[in-house]
């Protein structure tokens, strides 16, 4: 089925991140000798007339997939005559597909529709003439109405519209497994730092792997929600903007607190994806796990365990009533190589239909303020709750706060970091890739 054709990704076979990247590198460079529309040479021309729908996303593993794929059924049987072309790049939070993305747009050969998170990183594709602008469809369908602000504020360039969210998911949770907290005499999710520390503690006494952590974008992530808890959401705000103060004492209490969360991690983690990360602590190896809420998808929907005893949340200490919350988009490729049907997958991706479809099986809440609540697990009727009261905070490692190019010298630092653990010397460098990247 067209449905589950999917971009082979042979760097998945291999955790060697050397191997792993040249392999990248090749598979990056097999498909930019192919037409955007994946036929030889010669078919060029009739491939781009024969009707289908390309949408590229990283949605392929646990947690990810469920949500995308009950799209495309939906999809293939409302338009038989344009099946969908599921052009997916596995990696997690899009770290191998946002490479692939970027070298198809430099080399002219776009999808018709491809994911971007809402805020800078979709500017970016904005700036660089990437993404058509969708004004006629939010016209059409009303959306601007039925989407809150602060959302619609962050897809929007110069009066004008350019993607459609699909969703919101929240970064800032710390996932645990009740059973296992109990093995660790640990009383209950910890609210404050020093109850975390604490709790991280008698989960290392318990032989426990006391927070699990993945590869580093999961590392980041988790970063991301330490500097959150530390500067609150005003100030994690203000570092976003040209001036801001990296150079505080505030981001330095951060990055130690970060680097003292560090020492409870499992030593594997670079050859750990997020899933795996989750599943230590749902299968009762880790006591935490700090991780967006598509984890919640991933427990319930691809582990099949309960939500409250099998798996359970809470805000991430000293974050409660923050929503560190971050949405999928999906935009109108600029030469989108079938472009009508582009604007009909937008507009099915807007419906209450579509968002009610994919947000119960993925994990997030509906973009949409219409949802019906009934359709949304013990979890998420939480997060519909929240996100009504909490305040808001942009992430970080998903595009909400940061250009691609910032966050990619954020990355640099970070990794130099997670070698040498030298505060000094990471503040450093934030300091100098703010002053480089702010205002960009
Ligand atoms: C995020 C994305 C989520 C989820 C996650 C893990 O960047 O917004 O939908 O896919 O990465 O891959």
């Amino acid at each position: 089925m067209s449905g589950r054709t999917q971009t082979r990704r042979p760097w998945r076979a291999s955790r060697n991140p050397v191997l792993r990247a040249a392999l990248l590198g090749v598979t990056v460079a097999l498909l930019l000798a192919l037409p955007a529309s994946g036929y030889g040479k010669t078919d060029a021309r009739s491939s781009a007339k024969k009707s289908q729908l390309e949408v590229f996303s990283w949605w392929t593993g646990g947690g990810e997939a469920h949500g995308l794929q009950a799209l495309i059924k939906i999809w293939n049987k409302q338009h038989p005559g344009t099946p969908f072309k599921n052009e997916t790049v596995a990696g997690g939070a899009g770290s191998n597909a946002k490479a692939v993305l970027a070298q198809r747009l430099a080399a002219h050969k776009p999808p018709d529709s491809f994911q971007g998170h809402a805020g800078a990183e979709l500017l970016d594709y904005i700036k660089a003439g990437q993404v058509e602008s969708i004004d006629f469809i939010y016209k059409k369908y009303g959306f601007n109405k039925i989407m809150p602000a602060q959302l619609i504020k962050q897809i929007t360039y110069k009066g004008h519209l350019y993607s459609v969210p699909v969703n919101i998911h929240r970064a800032n949770i710390l996932w645990y497994n009740p059973a296992t907290l109990r093995k660790a005499e640990i009383s209950g999710a910890p609210k404050s730092w020093s109850e975390f520390i604490s709790d991280l503690k008698k989960a290392k006494d318990a032989k426990l792997i006391p927070l699990a952590v993945g590869e580093q974008w999961t590392q980041k992530h988790l970063l991301e929600t330490v500097m959150i808890a530390t500067l609150g959401p005003s100030g994690w705000a203000s570092l976003w903007k040209k001036g801001g103060n990296w150079n505080g004492a505030g981001v330095k209490t951060a990055l130690n607190r970060y680097k003292e969360l560090l020492a409870y991690t499992n030593s594997d983690s670079a050859s750990l994806t997020w899933q795996d990360a989750s599943k230590l602590v749902a299968d009762g190896k880790a006591a935490f796990n700090i991780m967006g809420d598509w984890a919640d998808g991933y427990f319930r929907v691809d582990l099949k365990k309960k939500p409250s005893s099998g798996y359970n949340w809470a805000a991430v200490p000293g974050t409660n009533g923050v929503y560190d919350w971050l949405s999928d988009s999906f935009t109108l490729a600029k030469g989108a190589p079938h472009r009508a049907a582009a604007v009909q997958w937008l507009g099915f991706l807007g419906s209450k239909k579509a968002q009610d479809t994919f947000n119960p099986l993925k994990g997030s809440i509906p973009a949409r303020k219409d949802a019906n609540p009934k359709l949304y697990d013990t979890y998420l009727k939480w997060a519909l709750k929240q996100w009504k009261s909490d305040k808001l905070a942009g992430s970080l490692t998903h595009g909400v706060v940061a250009s691609n190019a910032w966050n990619t010298d954020i990355d640099t630092a970070l990794g130099l970091f997670l070698q040498n653990k030298n505060v000094g010397n990471f503040q450093s460098a934030l300091v100098s890739a703010a002053k480089k990247r702010s205002g960009t």
